[in-house]
């Protein structure tokens, strides 16, 4: 069973959650955003406001990062530095550089 993780629970997460939902090798466990106002809205699921506590905090395999294009890199590059895969929404980045 993997254990994922969200960043990000925006419009385009939904699709994510449902995904995971109807997955039955994966359960999501832990979701992030820095809107409070999302914190009670996945039940049995922990909230954070801080992606980097959620990787400490966490056992995760994969984090679904559906952040604004330009926290890509950073949200994808924190998650590879704690060694968690990412399935990351598009774009890869701003920029090729
Ligand atoms: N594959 C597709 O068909 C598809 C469709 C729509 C969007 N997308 C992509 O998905 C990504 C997200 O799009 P969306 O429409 O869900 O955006 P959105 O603006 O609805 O959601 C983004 C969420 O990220 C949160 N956020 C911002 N900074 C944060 C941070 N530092 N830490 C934690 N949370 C933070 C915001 O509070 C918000 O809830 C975009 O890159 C977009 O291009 C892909």
């Amino acid at each position: 069973m993997l254990n994922i993780g969200i960043v990000g629970l925006g419009d385009i997460s939904q699709v994510h959650i449902h995904a995971i939902k109807y997955n039955s090798n994966a359960q999501l466990v832990a979701v992030c955003d820095v809107d409070p106002t999302y914190s009670d809205k996945i039940p049995n699921v922990h909230f954070y406001s801080n992606l980097e506590e959620m990787l400490r905090s966490e056992k995760l395999d994969c984090v679904h990062v559906c952040l604004p294009h330009y926290l890509h890199v950073w949200a994808t590059k924190t998650c590879v530095e704690h060694g968690v895969h990412v399935l990351q929404e598009k774009p890869l980045a701003n920029n090729a550089k």
